[in-house]
């Protein structure tokens, strides 16, 4: 086999354990169990999104309008850009693999932060790429000047991931506008705003501002707030030169025609919006103040997710959690063995959530449980 021996650097993604899978390894029925590990919106989807693929049932014989000027004419509109600053794809995980192909090769650097998202990592590798890894700030925050030391000639591409998955940190207006004004032009800035919606902090950035210096990709999602991430629909902002080599590396037709009309419908559903946003600060600060009774140490978020660390390391706190049918996300994988990563979910899985870790921290306080640990 002649295969890119370089692939088998290439990190495999680990996703979070689903419900069927603890269905089948703890027996617990389908409906108890509480999944608090992908960020997914507990909410559902956008209703009006629904409809909108319900309504392209009857045409699925047909293909996608490849140009996706509908979608891209909705995104522009909301954002405020031009519909030329618009690309379009399957997941902001395929906007990833277009700036790979694009501007990375095994003689180029990809520099993003460590315990940050775990693609940016893989989409470098799978084209050979050398990515580095700068590590974090003691408050678990991107240290943007470690980032630019790392920067050399051979950086094309910096990732990031703002605010942070799964730290849930965040970078401020001044921080980025001070990075911007020091990294060389020639260098490929993308963050990604997968949580944006989410955002509640004054001083975050409005980085959509910043498009015009021509080396700043935005990156968001219809998978988080829109509630659409079984339908796999992102969208990049950027200068009209970089979508001009996105369309060199993308397949036809690879965002479906019920993501486009969704991605459309869904943009309009402000309630739902609305409502997500609502929950997810109601029950953001339920879990907050839970954390502080408990002496559980949390990095306040911007996301619809916390990073949480107690006395007990992650995978076990995890396996502890698994048996009350509530999913969360260890994270070895990002080499932050001590914490867990929760989704904020609904008001009642937030609640059951949060009982089930004071059951298991009472638990831990025993002696006996802390040795098998
Ligand atoms: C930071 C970040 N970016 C991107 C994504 C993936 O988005 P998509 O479903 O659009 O590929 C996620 C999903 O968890 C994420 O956390």
């Amino acid at each position: 086999m002649k295969y890119n021996t370089y692939i088998e650097e290439v990190p495999v993604y680990v996703p979070g354990v689903t419900t069927k899978e603890l269905v089948r390894s703890h027996g617990i029925p389908e409906e108890e169990i509480v999944k608090l590990s992908s960020n997914e919106n507990p909410l559902g989807p956008s209703p009006q999104a629904m409809k909108a693929v319900k309504g392209e049932v009857q045409t699925l014989n047909i293909y996608p309008d490849n140009t996706y000027t509908d979608l891209k004419n909705a995104i522009a509109k909301k954002i405020r850009v031009k519909p030329e600053n618009v690309a379009v794809g399957n997941g902001s995980s395929e906007i990833f693999l277009f700036l790979s192909l694009s501007f990375l090769n095994e003689n180029r650097t990809l520099v993003t932060s460590k315990h940050t998202f775990q693609i940016y990592k893989i989409s470098g590798k799978i084209v050979g790429a050398n990515v580095i890894q700068v590590p974090m700030r003691a408050e678990l925050k991107i240290d943007l000047d470690g980032i630019l030391s790392a920067i050399t000639e051979n950086t094309s591409v910096v990732y990031i991931c703002n605010p942070n998955n799964p730290t849930g940190s965040y970078l401020t207006k001044s921080e980025i506008e001070n990075f911007l004004n020091h990294v060389p032009e020639d260098v490929i800035v993308v963050f990604d705003e997968a949580y944006y919606e989410y955002v509640t902090a004054d001083d975050y950035p409005e980085t959509v501002n910043y498009i015009d210096r021509g080396n700043v990709v935005i990156i968001r999602t219809f998978s988080k707030i829109y509630g659409l991430a079984g339908l796999r629909l992102g969208y990049a902002i950027t200068s009209p030169e970089i979508i001009e080599k996105f369309e060199h590396v993308r397949f036809p037709f690879s965002v479906s025609k019920p993501a486009a009309a969704a991605g459309i419908a869904a943009l309009q559903d402000t309630l739902h919006v609305q409502r997500s946003r609502a929950s997810n600060e109601r029950n953001k600060f339920k879990m907050y103040k839970k954390f502080e009774e408990l002496g559980v140490k949390y990095i306040p978020t911007q996301g619809n997710f916390t990073y949480i660390e107690t006395e007990i390391p992650g995978k076990r706190l995890f396996e502890m959690l698994l048996n009350y049918g509530i999913i969360v996300r260890p994270l070895d994988a990002y080499e932050l063995p001590m914490g867990i990563r929760v989704t904020i979910g609904s008001d009642n899985q937030t609640d059951r959530f949060l009982i089930a870790l004071e059951d298991v921290i009472r638990k831990w306080d025993t002696t006996s449980l802390r040795e098998e640990g």
